[in-house]
Order: C-alpha cells, then structure tokens, then sequence
C-alpha cells in the first residue's frame, strides 16, 4: 500500500482500452477491494445532507451516490453502449478493459416555491448545491486515491454515452440525481495495452502559479 503522499503524487488518469470483443478476464476477487474503496470514498466532507426528496425512506444524508459496475457486469455493458450510442468512442474499449465502472451523482436541491430552475433546466447554482458538488467531488478523489494505493489506475470521464438518460434507467440510476463522474477502475498493468493519459496532465503548473501566501496588515496600521 502506498503511504499518501506518494499516491497522491502517482494518481493519473490512465484510459486503458483493449477490443471490445477479446475483453479482459474479470476477476470476482476484486469485489472486496472495490467494497473497500467505496467505504473510504465515504469519509470525505460534506456540509449538508441531501435534500429529503432523495432519501425516500432512508435516512441516507450524504449528497452523493454510487452505482457500481463489476468487470462482468462492464462486459454485458459493451453490446448495450456499441448499439445504442450514437457515438461510443472509446467507451466499449474500456468497458472491455475495466475492473469496474463507478457512476458517481450528485443530489441537487430541488428549486423552492417560487424558484425557477436555471442550469440546464436541472439544478439552482445555490451556495448548497455548489457545495453538494464539491463534497462529491471530495468523495470522487478520495476513491482515486485509495484506488492508487492499491495499484490500481483510474479515470474520471464526464461519461459521455454513460450519463444519458437511457443508461439511468438501465442502471436504475434516478432522473433527479447528476452524474458527476463516470470512474473506471484499471488494473496496473495497462502499459502492456494501448491507453492514453489526460489531456490536462502535461499542464500542470507548480504551485506558486496559483498559489500565494496572504500577509495581512497588524491591526490599527
Ligand atoms: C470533473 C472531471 C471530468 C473529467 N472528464 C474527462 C473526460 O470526459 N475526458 C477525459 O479525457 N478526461 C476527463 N477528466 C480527466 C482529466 O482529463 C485529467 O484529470 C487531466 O487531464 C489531468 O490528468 P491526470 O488526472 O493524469 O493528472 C475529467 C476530470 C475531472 C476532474
């Protein structure tokens, strides 16, 4: 396990991809990592708790959910994804190569009486559903970090195909919830298979580019 200095440090995107039709084994066993991932992905910060129109009889107050696919079930995904997408891109590839796809959402705070919603007719960009998406995305990292300890490799896509209404309703995912991430899980062995990086990774800036230290005047100068 690698201490977190050093995963933080070695977690990049990896968008591993093998033929859709000679799919990697899946591996069962991987189940409990994965359980485990999720479970720490789960003390990542959150300000309020999701509005009650989510938690139908539950209490479940955390502003995001995760719907998760194993490898067999990313296989099954691939026919579903080739025939319906208008473009698939890469999603098959990757489906044929993943460990797991992890459909993150967020929960928006219905608009109240009198409020009209206004961001793609879905959402009100209120102090609180910035702040649902940021702890979302907390959990979203912290996952990817735990995933890198492990030897695992990760990406964070936006989904394209993934986040239609159609694979909602195939994943039993609700039409109220936002995807905030489609996250695939690879294995570490993706350097013997084609994959790409992130786009953004080569842009990296040191942190004084976007980072300063704030003095502020003593009192009464
Ligand atoms: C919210 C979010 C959405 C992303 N969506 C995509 C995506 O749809 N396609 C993609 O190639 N990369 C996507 N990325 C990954 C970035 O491209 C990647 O993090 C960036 O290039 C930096 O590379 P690194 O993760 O290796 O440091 C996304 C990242 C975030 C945080």
């Amino acid at each position: 396990m690698l201490p977190i200095d050093d995963a933080i440090r070695t977690r990049k995107t990896v968008k591993m991809q093998v033929e859709p039709e000679m799919p990697r084994p899946t591996d069962a066993n991987l189940r409990e990592t994965l359980n485990e991932l999720i479970a720490l992905a789960g003390y990542a910060p959150f300000h309020k708790a999701c509005d009650r129109s989510h938690r139908g009889a539950s209490r479940v107050v955390e502003p995001w959910r995760f719907y998760v696919l194993d490898a067999s079930a990313c296989r099954s995904l691939i026919p579903v994804v080739t025939e319906k997408a208008e473009r698939p891109g890469r999603i098959p590839y990757m489906l044929a190569a993943a460990d797991a796809l992890i459909q993150v959402t967020w929960l928006p705070n219905p608009p109240e009486e009198g409020e009209e919603p206004t961001v793609g007719g879905a959402y009100l960009p209120t102090m609180a559903n910035q702040e649902h998406i940021a702890a979302a995305a907390a959990a979203v990292q912290t996952l990817l970090l735990a995933a890198t300890a492990r030897g695992l490799t990760t990406y964070w896509s936006s989904g394209g195909f993934l986040r239609s209404a159609g694979m909602f309703d195939l994943m039993g995912i609700p039409a109220e919830q936002i995807l905030l991430g489609s996250i695939f899980i690879f294995p570490d062995d993706y350097e013997n298979e084609t994959w790409s990086p992130g786009g953004m990774r080569v842009r990296r800036s040191d942190a004084d580019a976007w980072a300063e230290w704030v003095t502020v005047p003593a009192s009464g100068a």
